[in-house]
């Protein structure tokens, strides 16, 4: 995939790379080491022109952390220019010096600790001369990595999770999709925008609940309702250790997600135990003995339709091997199958300016029930036969 020096895509483009870095609030080193990539090694004349009038004059004030952040880009940018062009332009300095006034005010606002940035995805060869960017995503996140039980701020494989999305779109259209885990509610919205029938964001803790519910508002897809002529959006409290295998079987979902949910070896069983029962779609049917007639597996006419068994994605930058085999160890317990699919399903670089994103660290497993395979109910062939296993 090109980076932002390459001279395949072209220098609007690549100037545009700049705005979406900038509202994504990269790290001021990144935002840095992307201009000097874009100038071709030194902040430019017309690069310093370009954030000046496409980030810095932009910028919607009243956040504190967000005037904080243009101060600390305008003096890093400011020492680069110095130290790599030839030219270092007034506004910028004006532009510091107007922002270092604001400084005062921020001391009450700080315990907030919450910020707003905004996710773009780019896409590749699409390489219009306006300043708008292609696919943008406000969210209100915090600077606070624990806060919410770690869901209010914004992780590496929700990233790749919603660029998975955005690529294969066809793959989660018309679908009724389930997130456990959901923070901040990228993903959710990703599904939203590409035209998932139903979708349920969930997540155990409460104030990343109110702050997912705040970023649906935020995109203007109002909960409960449905958006865009056609999908029906829920936000749900659900801890994977108090649900009923009742309310789980209630959704039935066609795709089941995950990002960033596999890290705390105490909540791993219960974990396992909520994809498990979601996963178990066609198994569930025969389990339960009061279930509605299955509308959504029979025609009128009384033929069984084929209807493909649920499926999980789970995106996850893999931290801690022994959490993750453990992981492993309960789903086989449990007939799920977990395969790694990262290679065979890579997206698209939808996002290329942001180079605090490191894509190679998010792996993407697919995971099925062997439950809903009709062998393992009606004979005693072992998870090692089904699995090809000797
Ligand atoms: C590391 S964050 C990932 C958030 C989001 N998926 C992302 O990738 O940006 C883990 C999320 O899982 C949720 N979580 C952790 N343990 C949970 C549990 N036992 N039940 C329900 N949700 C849980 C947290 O509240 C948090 O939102």
């Amino acid at each position: 995939m090109a980076d932002s020096s390459s001279p395949s895509i072209n220098s609007s483009r690549r100037m545009k790379f700049l705005k979406a870095a900038f509202r994504a609030m990269e790290p001021p080193n990144c935002f840095v080491s992307l201009a000097k990539q874009i100038g071709g090694g030194s902040i430019t004349e017309e690069v310093q022109t370009y954030i000046l009038e496409h980030c810095i004059n932009n910028v919607v004030e009243g956040n504190a952390y967000n005037s904080m952040y243009v101060r600390n880009i305008l003096k890093k940018i400011i020492l680069a220019a110095e130290s790599t062009s030839e030219v270092t332009m007034d506004g910028l300095y004006e532009q510091l010096t107007l922002h270092m006034t604001l400084q005062r005010d921020e001391d009450s606002l700080k315990e907030k600790s919450r910020i707003f940035k905004e996710i773009s995805f780019l896409f590749p060869g699409y390489d219009d001369c306006s300043d708008s960017l292609d696919l943008v995503f406000p969210l209100q996140c915090s600077l606070n990595m624990l806060e919410g039980d770690t869901g209010c701020a914004l992780w590496p494989s929700s990233l790749f999770l919603s660029e998975i999305i955005v690529t294969y779109q066809d793959t989660f259209s018309n679908k009724v999709c389930f997130e456990v885990g959901s923070g901040a509610g990228l993903i959710g919205i990703s599904l939203i925008r590409v035209g998932a029938s139903e979708v349920v964001l969930t997540d155990g803790d409460e104030s990343t609940l109110a702050n997912m519910k705040y970023n649906l508002e935020l995109n203007k897809l109002p909960l409960e309702t449905k958006v865009l002529q056609k999908t029906n959006v829920v936000c749900k409290h659900l801890k994977w250790e108090s649900p009923s295998k009742r309310e789980l079987q209630h959704y039935r979902p066609d795709i089941v997600l995950g990002a960033d949910i596999i890290y705390d070896p105490i909540c791993v069983p219960h974990l396992i135990q909520v994809l498990s029962i979601l996963l178990s779609g066609n198994a569930n049917d025969c389990e339960s003995t009061h279930h509605d007639e299955d509308q959504r597996n029979n025609t009128s006419d009384g033929d069984v339709m084929k209807v493909e068994p649920p499926i999980a994605y789970i995106a996850q930058v893999i931290r801690n091997h022994e959490t993750f085999n453990y992981f492993l160890k309960l789903a086989e317990e449990s007939y799920l199958c977990v395969v790694d699919i990262t290679e065979e399903k890579q997206p698209y670089n939808l996002l290329p300016y942001m180079l605090s994103y490191d894509r190679s660290s998010v792996r993407l497993f697919k995971v099925s029930s062997l439950r809903n395979c009709n062998i393992l109910s009606s004979s005693a062939v072992s998870i090692r036969e089904l699995r090809g296993l000797p």
